[in-house]
């Protein structure tokens, strides 16, 4: 990791300047002691437009030319996953600290090779993993380790939308593996958030909209190292005419109460003999932040200021490289389960 004066903020690069990087971009605007220098696009009037809409001097369509130009203590990877890898590699090569989107890999053993060469390196790598960092799911999982619940046995984290997803991203209609790729990756850290690393799964996909090439609906059941079952189910074909779209809805029982996180950041607390507390945990939401996104975009906040935080502290972020291959491994093992109809040991890091 790279050493910096604590009063010059951390000089940083957003590289792929799409759809989600908006949100990245707003956030690290929100945050003291980051100044992002340069946008990087390999379509260079992409990073023009984010360069005049953000106030970025440093403009780029390529990768090398920007190392060249701009110090930078970090990169902030926002390109699809097939770029990632090469991504990662020109930064670590550049001695620059690393964060990228999610899934960070096309493969685990891709995924392996970019943590190691970051630790032979001596770079950061941390995916940019951001639903655990939602406010009602950061207080859950608060509760859940303080034994509020007690031991936890059964858990829920459940997904379900009917919400066009395509018109925003409309690669995913092309995507072999859609929902647990793209969606499922985050329902089930959440899951690995709450009640730790997975022993077994088992997974069941479908695909209902004919439209795209990928399955839109996947149930997952975990059984955790520490005994908890939960099951993570994800949809983009279910109608609602109140469609929750994007909040992830939470069930938890333990051995002495139960969690309901419901629509609208709603938390039910149930006590043994029959009391119950509700919270309204809405937080504030960005300013620039817009519904029915906010969730995410304050996620995206609390994630880049811990991410700052932890830099500055010169400690791994929460979903750094190796603990995120275990969300990925997740992701692998749910669709080797779907194929071969069997239950599927996750591989771990190392
Ligand atoms: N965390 C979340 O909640 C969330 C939500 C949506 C997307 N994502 C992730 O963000 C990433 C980007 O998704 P998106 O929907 O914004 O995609 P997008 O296609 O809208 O944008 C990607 C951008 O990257 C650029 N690009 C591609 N290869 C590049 C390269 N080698 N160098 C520089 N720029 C390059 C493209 O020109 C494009 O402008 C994906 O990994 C996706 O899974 C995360």
């Amino acid at each position: 990791m790279n050493e910096n004066n604590p009063n010059e903020p951390l000089r940083g690069a957003l590289i792929g300047c799409g759809f989600f990087a908006r949100n990245q971009l707003h956030a690290w605007q929100d945050l003291t002691g980051v100044a992002l220098v340069a946008v990087c696009d390999r379509e260079l009037e992409r990073a023009e437009r984010f360069g005049r809409e953000f106030g970025i001097p440093g403009i780029f369509s390529d990768v090398e030319a920007m190392f060249a130009q701009c110090p930078l203590d970090f990169v902030d990877i926002a390109a699809p996953t097939p770029a990632h890898a090469a991504l990662v590699e020109a930064a670590a090569h550049h001695g620059v600290d690393i964060i990228c989107q999610k899934p960070f890999a096309g493969s685990l053993e891709t995924a392996r090779r970019l943590i190691n060469l970051c630790e032979a390196r001596g770079v950061s790598l941390t995916i940019h993993e951001n639903f655990r960092w939602q406010h009602a799911i950061r207080d859950v999982v608060r509760l859940v380790d303080k034994g509020e619940i007690g031991r936890p046995f059964f858990g829920r984290v459940s997904y379900r939308s009917g919400f066009d997803v395509f018109a925003n991203q409309p690669y995913l209609a092309e995507l072999p593996r859609f929902i647990i790729q793209d969606l499922g990756i985050h329902v089930l850290d959440i899951a690995r958030a709450l009640f730790g690393d997975v022993a077994h799964l088992s997974c069941e996909t479908d695909r209902i909209n004919p439209a795209i090439k990928g399955e839109d609906t996947a149930t997952i059941m975990l059984r955790h190292d520490a005994g908890t079952t939960c099951v993570v189910d994800c949809s983009y074909a279910t109608t609602l005419a109140e469609d929750p779209f994007p909040q992830s809805l939470i069930e938890i029982d333990g051995a002495s109460g139960s969690l309901r996180l419901g629509r609208d950041f709603v938390l039910e607390r149930h006590r043994p003999g029959g009391g119950k507390e509700r919270r309204d945990l809405t937080p504030d939401w960005p300013a620039w932040s817009e519904q029915p996104w906010s969730v995410i975009q304050e996620s995206v906040v609390n994630l880049q200021r811990d991410w700052a935080e932890c830099r500055r502290a010169g400690r791994a972020a929460a979903t750094h490289g190796a603990d995120n291959f275990n969300t990925l491994s997740l992701v692998e093992a749910a669709y080797r389960s779907a194929e071969t109809g069997q239950t599927v040991v996750p591989q771990r890091w190392r």
